[in-house]
Order: C-alpha cells, then sequence, then structure tokens
C-alpha cells in the first residue's frame, strides 16, 4: 500500500468518526432539549387543541411560591373572591379596584385570559346594596332602587375590565336546590323577582359587547336542577336576552358525577347551543355531601389514603376523557384552587377535616392524577 493509499484510507475513517460523533451529539442534544420541553410543559399545553385550562386564585398566591406553577400550568385565570361584590363593592360609593386588577395584570403580562366571577351572587354581597340609605332605616330598598344599583355595579366593573376580562358569570347560583321551588329563595328574588337576571345579562352586555356572558351554577348533575338551569336559558333566549354560555361549577368528588351523570348533564347542556364551561373544578377524597355539618368520631382519618387516591385518580381520568369528548362545545375547564395545600373543600362540608381534591399536592409537585390527565 503506497503513501497516498493509506492517507486516503484515514481520511475516509477520519470522515466517517466526525459523522459519528455529530450524529450522536444531535441525537443527545434532541434528547435533552425534548426532555427539557416536556419538563416545561404544563396541563395548557397538553391541553392545547382542546380547551385553556385555568385556575382561581387569589392575588397573593401570584406572588407566592405557585406563581411558576400557576404560569406553566394555566392559561386562564378566575378570581376566587376579588371580583366579589362584598371586596369589590364594598360601599355604594366605593370600588376596590386594586386586588382585581393585580390579577388582571398577572394574566395580561403572562399571556392568560381571565374570567370575570362573579357580577350577581346571592353570597358575599355587602347589605348596603339591598338598605335604605335615604331614612337610614334597616328596611328594604324598593325594586326600583335596586334594579338601579344593579345596573350601576354591573356597569361599572365590567366597563372598568372592558377588553381584559373576556367572559362573565354575570348570575350565580339563581336556581333552588328544592324540587318544589324553581327559583333560589334570595334577597335579589326577594326584592325584584327573576327581572334582576334578564336586566343584569342586559346591563353586563351594553358595558361589553364583546364579553360572553354566562349563567354559573352547582349540582348541575341532578336531573332535577338540571332541567330547571335549561328551562331558565331557554327563557332568557326566548326574550332575546344576551346569554352566551353556561357555567358548569363542578365541585364534584370520588363518588360523582359517574360517567353516565357526566354524559347526561354535557349532552343536555351541548342541546342549547351555547358554550359550556367547567367553571369551578375540584374533587373531594370524601363522599359527596351537599349540607354543612359538624366533624364527626367517623371524620377522625383526614389521611391522603392510597385508596383516596386510586378512587379520584379514576375519577379525573374519567371526568377529562368526557371532557375532550365533548371539546366542540366546551370552552375551558377551570380548577377551583391551585393545589391541596388550600381549597375551600378543607372546611365545607365538614370544618376543618383536610381534602385534597386538586392536580397537585401540598408541596406543589403533580400527583399520580395529573399524570393520568395529560395521558391521552
Ligand atoms: C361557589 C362560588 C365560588 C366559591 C365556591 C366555594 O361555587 O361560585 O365563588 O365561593 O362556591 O368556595
Amino acid at each position: 500500500m503506497n503513501s497516498i493509499k493509506i492517507l486516503q484510507m484515514t481520511l475516509i475513517y477520519l470522515r466517517r468518526l466526525s459523522v459519528f460523533f455529530f450524529s450522536l451529539i444531535v441525537i443527545i442534544a434532541c434528547t435533552t432539549c425534548c426532555t427539557a420541553q416536556e419538563a416545561n410543559k404544563g396541563l395548557k399545553d397538553y391541553y392545547q387543541s382542546y380547551f385553556p385550562i385555568g385556575v382561581a386564585v387569589s392575588p397573593s398566591s401570584l406572588t407566592s411560591d405557585e406563581a411558576s406553577l400557576i404560569k406553566t400550568n394555566f392559561n386562564s385565570l378566575t378570581p376566587e373572591n376579588v371580583m366579589k361584590m362584598e371586596v369589590i363593592h364594598p360601599k355604594e360609593s366605593v370600588y376596590n379596584w386594586k386586588p382585581a386588577d393585580a390579577i388582571v395584570a398577572f394574566a395580561q403580562k403572562n399571556n392568560m385570559k381571565v374570567r370575570g366571577h362573579t357580577l350577581i351572587w346571592h353570597n358575599q354581597t355587602p347589605n348596603w346594596i339591598f338598605k335604605d340609605t335615604q331614612t337610614g332605616k334597616q328596611v328594604s330598598v324598593s325594586k326600583e332602587v335596586l334594579l338601579q344599583r344593579i345596573k350601576e355595579h354591573i356597569t361599572q366593573v365590567v366597563s372598568h375590565f372592558k377588553g381584559k376580562v373576556y367572559a362573565w358569570d354575570v348570575v350565580n347560583e339563581a336556581i333552588s336546590d328544592n324540587p318544589k321551588e324553581f327559583y333560589r329563595n334570595s334577597k335579589y328574588m326577594e326584592i325584584c323577582g327573576e327581572e334582576f337576571i334578564f336586566k343584569a345579562f342586559q346591563w353586563a352586555h351594553e358595558a361589553d359587547p364583546n364579553a360572553v356572558l354566562f349563567y354559573n351554577d352547582y349540582n348541575e348533575i341532578s336531573p332535577t336542577k338540571r332541567a330547571k338551569i335549561i328551562t331558565l336559558i331557554n327563557k332568557l333566549k326566548a326574550a332575546g336576552i344576551p346569554i352566551n354560555a353556561i357555567g358548569l361549577q363542578s365541585h364534584w368528588a370520588v363518588d360523582q358525577p359517574n360517567k353516565e351523570q357526566l354524559k347526561a348533564t354535557l349532552n343536555d347542556f351541548s342541546k342549547l347551543g351555547l358554550k359550556i364551561q367547567i367553571t369551578e373544578l375540584d374533587m373531594s377524597v370524601y363522599p359527596k355531601e351537599h349540607q354543612a355539618r359538624e366533624r364527626r368520631a367517623e371524620d377522625l382519618d383526614t389521611s391522603f389514603s392510597a385508596e383516596r387516591e386510586e378512587k379520584q385518580i379514576e375519577q379525573y381520568k374519567m371526568c377529562f376523557k368526557m371532557f375532550r369528548k365533548y371539546k366542540d362545545v366546551i370552552s375551558g375547564v377551570t380548577f377551583w384552587n391551585i393545589s391541596d395545600r388550600c381549597s375551600w373543600l378543607d372546611n365545607f362540608p365538614v370544618q376543618n377535616r383536610k381534602d385534597y381534591p386538586l392536580l397537585f399536592d401540598r408541596n406543589l409537585s403533580p400527583k399520580k392524577a395529573y399524570s393520568e390527565v395529560i395521558k391521552f
């Protein structure tokens, strides 16, 4: 073999070696990059082609260690309390915008949607709205005055967030749980009758014609309650009231809804021709109870046992599979609270009974149920 041949062969060998190493580097880089991308993915990314995934937050959560979890996993925010009337409009002439503005600013900065919650609700409502200010007496205002105050509240709040809040829960929980009653008995209903519901939608629409307007309620899986909600929506539609969507709060538990109940619920509501959102999702690890009650001896064990965990995984899996099936009609799924660190279910229906209803644990790590929800 002459020296030229040896040189040629060495060159070929070196070229092959460099191709091999180059390919190896590319493969390693791709794998590392994909793993990093995978690690940065959150719920919102897995559901990108389905619907936005939201969470109910307080302003303080946005400056805490929960903030990065929120940014990674969610692309929609609902203020848990600070847009409710008792916070945002505590006195007739006082509006408290700051806490809600902070949530909206965080959402804008991080490219998230904001759902407004809630304009008219019988709870967390300041008493001044029902009282006569002229006489100072503790008597109820007239229907005319109350409607005027509702109009003022809705107009101010919706206008303040116009273009920043894309959707509003205009009326929350106006339907009764009592099978013998249609509407819930509330101060609003007592003074105005059903007209406050109709007018609320009309005034919200006038203040922001682009906002998506929701009627929001709970226990929608009960056929009796669902039928009443559907009747109300049909009444609003027949009267030409601008209602665009229906919010199913979805405060559920490991034992309900079952698959058939959930399917029937989504099926019935989807026939209305309105969008549906799951607006306040959580999944208690205890069997569903509707009434608040004292803690009893059998409530002693509040551990997140393997059995409770397993049931919750199955329930979350079933629900999200069904949500995906109804993706054409579901325009958002929002969790009520961020992690098991803190949930309203820690005190409802049983005071001081720890619950674990969300997809992140108390250390903000994804639970096994999370892995099942993104596995499809
Ligand atoms: C209802 C309300 C929410 C919240 C929950 C419980 O579902 O719509 O704003 O108060 O109850 O915390």
